[in-house]
């Protein structure tokens, strides 16, 4: 192999997860089905005032209304440990890329909920 195929061949291989990536991202969702997906979710995400109290008090980002693209970055931000959170990193590992997209496309649908003190 030539220096320059070598090379060639190097630069396919680190460009193809991102263009499997890009791929994926673009995976229809189903906000029906998301809906049905979401029961492990409320329990923080759905809360009024947005807070859990166990095992310790700290505030939920609110997610409703999210745009969908940005929400599956988000989980597979989570999946792939490159942003980190107890609670996130734990749902995510069992969540597959269609149930990400039909999740996203539910809460970038559901109605925006104003905090409750
Ligand atoms: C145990 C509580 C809990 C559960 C259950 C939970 N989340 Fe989260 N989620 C959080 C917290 C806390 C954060 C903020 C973490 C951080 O600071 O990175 C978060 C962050 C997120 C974010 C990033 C929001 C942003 O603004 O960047 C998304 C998207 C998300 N969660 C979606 C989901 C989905 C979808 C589910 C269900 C499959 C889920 N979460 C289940 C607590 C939870």
């Amino acid at each position: 192999m030539t220096r320059f195929k070598l090379l060639t061949a190097l630069a396919a291989a680190a460009l193809a997860p991102i263009w499997a990536s890009a791929q994926t991202a673009a995976l229809a969702g189903d906000p029906q089905k998301g809906s049905q997906k979401v029961q492990m979710c409320q329990g923080c995400h759905g809360i009024l005032g947005w807070r859990t109290a166990y095992p310790e008090v700290y505030h939920v980002p609110k997610i409703a209304g999210q745009h969908p693209a940005y929400i599956v970055a988000a989980l597979k931000e989570y999946r792939a440990g490159q942003r980190k959170h107890p609670s996130m990193d734990a749902i995510t590992a069992s969540l597959s890329d269609q149930d990400m997209a039909d999740l996203a496309a539910y809460y970038s649908q559901a109605p925006l909920q104003t905090a409750v003190k």
